[in-house]
């Protein structure tokens, strides 16, 4: 059979464009390397922070973030009706905090920088920090409160992207690697050859290591590893947070169920995925600077992912030749991203058009 379209890779950036290209009446395969799948959105927090993780000299991609953040509780609310798993359920607001003097005059430059570029920011005392979240540090300094960042669970966001996906006529299969692509066809490690009118190169950081897509984008992207993890609350033990909490070396975010991802290092080891002594060491102590409750918390599980990085930080999103197209190098912001992406990209395959916010996104950018 041959596809309208066939995605390679079952993160959700893949699912997430299979999904949307389903619902404009394309016939869709999803590939999936994995079996169980192990994408990087398996291990990722899930923070939605456009505002909170606002980098100097980076408008471009902050616009393409904030318009994606304002379509998450959409893409949410649609993905919990089709499939049952409720998204929206996460605490909202994010909580930058300072716990010295230096580290509360970088934050309030960039409380500065946040105001100037008119995002939704509040300027918060010690005090104030305090009563938001009573767990904090009692040497927390100051803080900036981002209303409107929140977070979702990317686990649950895959689990309902894969039956979204199947109900809207999409299939997935899992455990199929991916060796060669081409403009209209995918060959498996196994030497199995799939026909499609488009082929979507999804696939997080192995991307440039598939045959077929181009040595300068390859050579654009690269790993970022990242280790984070995963913490409870015990009952006799409670550490209930109403925000996610970041300071300069260490995220928290809590989840509905008392979860609490903490996390993540940024490390270019290339594609190592280890878990290191090291590595959860400093988050550890970077998690208790910050909320030293989280002491008495259970450690459930500790893992690492790859961040698709790219020389600008920004993401790889079009046609790189006729009948093949890639969406990768999302970086820190996979799941904020993957709302406009998805709706983007199945634009560009049911149509043959990439809308304009995805302008200066192209694959052109690196050469070609
Ligand atoms: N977006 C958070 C991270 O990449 O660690």
């Amino acid at each position: 059979m041959k596809y309208d379209s066939i995605i390679v890779g079952g993160g959700i950036i893949g699912l997430g464009i299979g999904w949307r290209a389903s619902q404009l009446g394309l016939s869709v395969l999803v590939l999936d390397r994995d079996d169980p799948p192990s994408a990087a959105s398996t291990v990722a927090a899930g923070m939605l922070a456009p505002v909170t993780e606002t980098t100097f000299g980076e408008d471009l991609l902050l616009r393409l973030n904030l318009q994606s953040a304002r379509r998450w509780p959409g893409f949410a609310e649609e993905l919990s009706l089709t499939s049952g798993i409720n998204l929206a359920d996460h605490p909202r607001g994010i909580m930058h905090i300072a716990l010295d003097r230096d580290q509360s005059e970088s934050l309030s430059r960039l409380f500065e920088h946040q105001q100037e570029l008119g995002l939704e920011v509040q300027w918060l005392s010690s005090m104030a920090c305090r009563r938001l979240e009573p767990g904090l540090h009692p040497s927390t300094r100051a803080g900036i409160l981002a209303g409107g960042d929140w977070a979702v669970n990317p686990r649950r966001v895959l689990e309902a992207l894969r039956i979204a996906l199947t109900a809207a006529g999409g299939q997935v299969r899992h455990g199929s690697e991916v060796a060669q692509v081409s403009g209209g066809s995918v060959r498996l490690v196994t030497g199995e050859v799939l026909t499609a009118e488009q082929v979507v190169v999804a696939a997080g950081s192995w991307s440039g290591l598939i045959a077929g897509v181009p040595a300068y984008l390859t050579k654009a992207l690269r790993p970022v590893k990242g280790q984070i993890l995963r913490l409870r609350s015990t009952a006799a033990t409670p550490v209930p947070l109403n925000h996610t909490l970041r300071t300069e070396d260490v995220y928290l975010v809590p989840r509905p169920d008392g979860e609490v991802v903490a996390g993540a290092t940024m490390e270019e080891k290339g594609f190592d995925t280890t878990s290191t002594a090291g590595g959860i060491f400093e988050l550890l102590r970077a998690a208790d600077e910050l909320l030293p409750g989280i002491r008495e918390m259970e450690l459930i599980e500790v893992a690492a992912g790859l961040r698709p990085g790219t020389v600008d930080n920004a993401p790889i999103l079009g046609t790189i030749e006729p009948g093949l197209v890639i969406a990768t190098g999302h970086y820190r912001n996979g799941v904020l991203l993957a709302p406009v992406t998805a709706d983007g990209i199945a634009e560009l395959l049911a149509k043959g058009d990439l809308p304009a916010e995805l302008a200066g996104f192209g694959p052109g950018r690196f050469g070609g």
